[in-house]
């Protein structure tokens, strides 16, 4: 796939998450497959870009290219503000967030708020394309709810304001979380625009993948919560959509140092008190569904030291290699 003057490695996009989609985040999924790799939202309030978080969240060092990284809010000065800011320091395309159902963010009528307001809409999206020299893109939900599924109309709009490529999560505002994506919105977006379309919402397995390109037409996929604690997730879609072949997950060999070197690049990235602390939540999710992993998740959450969150956790797999190799 190809935005603006990048051409992608494939068509697997890592969906941006806030609290999750940080660098060390991106970097791993990057180098396990992912051809394009989604920022946390940044806020376009520019009293907040001093703040320690939106510092971090403007840290591009040692990224792969191009570093895309996500804006929100519901001002078109203050979008194209925050458009010029994070291309200052170092963003290469820019994403617009009218997706994210958050209360914080949608009470303030930004987000998938916006769908409502399509006028507002383009204003945001005529201000952000004339304020910066990148590709930006936009990610949208289906509509504001059920009834209101607006999703062809907001993607017209982007297509004559300028937008690049445009991600579709299947679920309206109204639906949160809640229930299926639903993929047929997503066709009939991809059927009515000439750009890029990224089709995402509930993709979980590379067959899963497959099937949304097939029955959207979409030119590819984006993929969040899966990812989670499943990293290599892109490769095995990769490999499935290039070749037909439906690899197993790598050992658990692998999968240990591969979250050990997650783990060093987050105490790295974020210093080693809240490092820690982030790092909870990741081994969380990699020790999801092993055997003892409730346990294991206890004595992880209580422990605030480096050297011993690290031990904890190598030592659990290692134990968990051991049973699999008597097993076998
Ligand atoms: C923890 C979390 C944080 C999210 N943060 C953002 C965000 O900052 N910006 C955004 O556009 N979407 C955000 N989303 C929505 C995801 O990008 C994605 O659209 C959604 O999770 C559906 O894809 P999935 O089923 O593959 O997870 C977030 C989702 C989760 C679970």
């Amino acid at each position: 796939m190809r935005i603006g003057p990048y051409q992608l490695k494939n068509n697997l996009v890592l969906a941006p998450m806030a609290g999750v989609t940080d660098r060390p985040f991106r970097q791993l999924c990057r180098r396990l497959g992912a051809g394009l790799a989604v920022s946390e939202m940044v806020s376009s309030n520019s009293l907040l870009w001093g703040s320690e978080k939106t510092r971090r969240r403007a840290d591009h060092e040692g990224e792969d290219e191009p570093r895309s990284v996500q804006i929100v809010g519901a001002d078109p000065a203050m979008m194209a503000e925050a458009a010029r800011y994070n291309v200052d320091n170092g963003a290469q395309i820019i994403d617009i967030n009218m997706g994210c159902p958050a209360k914080k963010i949608c009470n303030v009528m930004a987000g998938s708020a916006l769908l409502r307001d399509e006028g507002l809409v383009a204003r945001i999206l005529e201000a952000v394309v004339g304020a910066v020299d990148v590709p930006v893109t936009l990610k949208i939900r289906t509509g504001w709810d059920p009834a209101h599924r607006n999703g062809v109309t907001i993607a017209r709009i982007a297509e004559d304001c300028g937008i690049q490529a445009l991600a579709v999560h299947g679920r309206t505002r109204a639906c949160g979380f809640r229930g299926e994506a639903e993929y047929d919105t997503i066709a009939a977006i991809k059927a009515a625009v000439r750009i890029p379309v990224i089709a995402n919402g509930d993709i979980r397995t590379p067959g899963q993948a497959r099937r949304v390109l097939d029955y959207t037409g979409a030119d590819a996929i984006m993929i969040g919560r899966a990812a989670q604690g499943r990293p290599w997730l892109f490769g095995l879609v990769d490999r499935h959509l290039r070749t037909g072949e439906r690899l197993p997950d790598p050992p658990l060999t692998v999968i240990r140092d591969l979250m050990l070197d997650h783990l060093e690049s987050l105490y790295a990235f974020y210093g080693e008190y809240v490092g820690v602390r982030i790092a909870r939540k990741h081994i969380s999710w990699y020790s999801k569904g092993q055997p003892g992993g409730a346990a294991f998740r206890q004595a992880v959450n209580r422990c605030e030291d480096v050297t011993e969150q690290l031990a904890l956790t190598r030592d659990f797999f290692d134990r968990l290699i051991e049973r699999v190799g008597l097993a076998a």
